[in-house]
């Protein structure tokens, strides 16, 4: 049993950078820009703002409404609040299971890349990644044992290939004659899993909003150091087509001379792309707001909350990322130079590695970039967490330290599967296409159904507007009904049949990809019988979710009871 009672965030504000620290991370600094030169430059971003005012700001909203609704009944689980948001009905609260075990499955890769963060960041620190011409030790992978100059584009991929050990299978733990020797990735990595799980020990209050208080300033505070940088950048050659100017058009001019305006804007896979970007990156469909809002205190804001968070989400991804990653990486590699190049791993990984090399204080630049990637990856980490802990905590009545040890053994398994299958990243991205992709969009789609449909835009917005410092017009909460469902069961349908057709027959031959999907698979069977064990737990203890999810406003501060004397049990 719980030895504590409710968890409450600390403070408004610490609400505020613990939901934009979740928010903002790699998709932000990594995937975005990337993206948005990939698919047409300024004609993505029309179904980005779009896809940002349908889906992004009104389904955080719900996300939020929905999480604070069963926060206050005493739920912190999302098949708790979900079951309750149906009034009781069973079967929401085994589609609630995915808001635990989705996050747990984007995490076991989403640590790994933390690490490559933090590695790289290491590295630039101690001076092995920094002026042109300077020999990357033979000690570390990716050297032959001989060290090699770095320099251009394709040795920094070879670097990195190997670094991660996308090289061959194992790599990253077994040396050529078979011992094992942890490279220094995978100290990396377990100084990553010891810290994500240190924070979430340490509470919600505690661990996750005391690291935000800290991360979040710093992180703005390295990206405008590298923004200030970016600025004052002058290109290194005559070349046209190398100006910051000439960077900026290559994200954000509307016709680009591979991607005329009417072909991209037409073009699904541009629409698909852009409203991708807007669930990975505001963390939309994670289970993830819907548990971080149950801790909001029962009358605290969430209206106002909610929209600072994503408005500075906003922020950092199209102002901060739009302007400090493409613009210099145009001015020291062209057009040219970034062609084939535009993938996250590739952009952060090969490229900018190389425009830091070229460029005046590259050493320490390149080091505040990737310890910046690496403070926004952590923020976002220690939140998919949480949806896990909060389910073995009150379904289970596990305490703390052993829903910890469960969820960090569960994520453990996943992230030493992808070390060992580390070829080619063949299974992270498989992992990545399924629980990222795919699982995000089931998620959301059944989510916003659950709540606009079945839960109601009226208790949506009543649930808004309790607390509120702002007045949440009622048109959201209809447009949620009849707007976002309608637009987000029509992207589903559109992406299924563009992208899945693709990835079915991949599993059906491919036997790496069929064990990555069948250990997705059977983890999701095993957050199924755990949601099956908390229903059976609860009624049990006499928490009957149909009658609880009958009682109005008022009076379910009352009735929270049952779970929350439990927890102090
Ligand atoms: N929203 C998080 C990110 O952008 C997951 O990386």
């Amino acid at each position: 049993m719980g030895k504590r009672g409710k968890e409450n965030w600390g403070s408004q504000l610490g609400v505020i950078l613990a939901v934009a620290g979740s928010a903002i991370g790699l998709g932000n600094f990594l995937r975005f820009p990337g993206q948005a030169a990939m698919h047409g430059g300024g004609a993505f971003m029309i179904p980005y703002f779009i896809s940002f005012l349908i889906i992004g700001i009104p389904l955080t909203w719900s996300e939020w409404a929905v999480g604070r609704a069963g926060g206050r009944k005493g739920f912190n689980s999302v098949p708790g609040i979900f079951s309750l948001a149906a009034r009781g009905k069973r079967r929401w609260s085994y589609i609630g299971s995915l808001g635990a075990v989705i996050p747990v499955c984007i995490v076991m890769y989403y640590l790994l890349i933390e690490a490559w963060c933090l590695a790289f960041a290491i590295q630039y620190f101690l001076g092995f990644l920094s002026t042109l011409g300077l020999s990357v030790p033979s000690f570390l992978p990716g050297t032959n044992g001989a060290g090699f100059t770095l320099g251009s584009a394709e040795a920094y991929q070879a670097f990195f290939k190997s670094f991660v050990g996308a090289d061959a299978n194992a790599s990253l733990y077994l040396t050529d004659s078979g011992s094992v020797t942890f490279s220094p990735l995978m100290w990396c990595t377990v100084f990553c899993l010891i810290l994500n799980f240190f924070l979430i020990y340490r509470g919600v209050s505690k661990g996750i909003e005391g690291f935000c208080k800290v991360a979040m300033p710093l992180l703005l505070a390295c990206s405008l150091l590298i923004l200030i940088r970016a600025l004052t950048l002058t290109p290194p050659s005559d070349e046209p087509g190398r100006t910051f100017l000439d960077g900026l058009g290559f994200m954000w001019n509307p016709s680009q001379p591979d991607h005329p305006f009417w072909e991209s804007i037409t073009n699904p896979d541009v629409w698909l792309a852009a409203t991708s970007q807007i669930f990975f990156s505001v963390s939309i469909g994670f289970g993830l707001i819907v548990t971080y809002a149950s801790y909001v205190r029962p009358k605290d804001d969430i209206a106002l909350s909610a929209l600072s968070a994503t408005v500075s989400n906003e922020f950092c991804e199209v102002v901060l990322a739009g302007l400090m990653i493409l613009p210099p990486a145009i001015m020291f590699m062209g057009t040219s130079g970034l062609a084939g190049n535009l993938g996250t791993f590739s952009l952060g990984f090969n490229v900018l590695p190389n425009v830091f090399e070229q460029m005046p204080f590259g050493q320490f630049f390149g080091f505040l970039f990737f310890f910046l990637l690496f403070l926004a990856a952590v923020t976002s980490s220690i939140s998919m967490l949480q949806p896990s802990i909060a389910l073995f905590e009150e379904g289970l009545g596990l305490g703390r330290k052993r829903s910890i040890c469960l969820t960090a053994g569960i994520s453990l398994l996943g992230s030493v599967l992808l070390c060992h299958f580390s070829k080619g990243l063949y299974a992270l991205d498989t992992m990545d296409f399924w629980a990222g992709n795919f699982g995000l969009f089931v998620l959301a789609t059944l989510q916003t159904i659950l709540v606009s449909w079945i839960w109601g835009p009226k208790r949506m917005l009543r649930e808004l507007r309790l607390g509120s410092k702002i007045h949440v017009p009622r048109f959201v909460c209809y447009g949620v009904k009849y707007v976002s469902t309608p637009y987000l069961v029509l992207i589903l349908i559109l992406w299924l049949y563009k992208n899945a057709g693709a990835y079915f027959s991949e599993v059906r031959s491919n036997s790496l990809a069929q064990l990555v999907v069948g250990f997705l698979l059977l983890l999701w069977v095993f957050y199924l019988l755990i949601t099956f064990l908390s229903l059976r737990r609860w009624k049990r203890m006499g928490i009957e979710l149909k009658t609880l999810a009958k009682l109005e406003l008022d009076e379910e501060n009352d009735f929270r009871a049952p779970l929350d004397s439990e927890k102090e049990n």
